[in-house]
């Protein structure tokens, strides 16, 4: 049995979503896990020798992974490298599968080669379009993106691009990292 941390940041719900389920995962398969949002773990603290393994995912948002999260996973850089650990990320550009690798897609690349924390495993999934729930500015903006990238633009579109069946899928893969 492995006991588990499961940690994300989501902006608008997506990415909690996706953690859940892996954390649901995790514990159907017979584990211990926790699931903290990182603003959680950072106030309230985390007891780090419970944990075999730390899963950690954060949606882009304009380009970027949220300043929490990066700021978190950073400020823990060496507790993190002396587990296994495993990074997720969110985005609608990963709903291409060329792009829904951590070499595919350029936020993801990015992420690996310049920050300070390196996971020593990485996965992109595909998030979700919710032009209804999102902000004037921000429907426009993600509108213009789409047009570009050929895809949904009509803002009352809400349109869940994620696998479950996929995260489920790494949830079971990111148990094999632990030694
Ligand atoms: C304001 C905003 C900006 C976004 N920027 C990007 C982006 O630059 N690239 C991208 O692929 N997806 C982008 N997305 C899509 C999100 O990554 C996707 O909806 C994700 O599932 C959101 O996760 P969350 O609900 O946990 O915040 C953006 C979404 C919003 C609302």
């Amino acid at each position: 049995m492995k006991t588990v941390l499961v940690l994300y940041y989501s902006r608008f719900g997506h990415t909690a979503r996706i953690a859940r389920r892996i954390w649901e995962t995790v514990i159907a398969e017979g584990n211990q896990a926790d699931l903290m949002c990182v603003m959680e773990a950072d106030r309230e603290g985390v007891d780090w020798n419970k944990y075999d393994l730390v899963i950690a995912g954060c949606p882009v948002i304009y380009g970027k992974f949220s300043r929490q999260f990066v700021g978190f996973v950073n400020k823990y850089k060496a507790v993190l490298d002396a587990k296994a650990n495993s990074f997720f990320c969110s985005s609608v550009v990963a709903r291409t599968p060329a792009k829904a690798t951590p070499e595919g897609n350029v936020y993801c690349r990015k992420f690996l080669a310049n920050n300070p924390w390196k996971p020593k495993d990485a996965k992109c999934f595909a998030g979700k379009v919710d032009y209804p729930n999102w902000s004037w500015y921000d429907v426009k903006a993600i509108q213009m993106i789409m047009k570009m990238t050929k895809g949904p633009t009509d803002p009352t579109a809400v349109i869940d691009y994620t696998d479950w069946a996929q995260v489920e899928e790494y949830a079971r893969h990111c148990l094999e990292l632990t030694a």
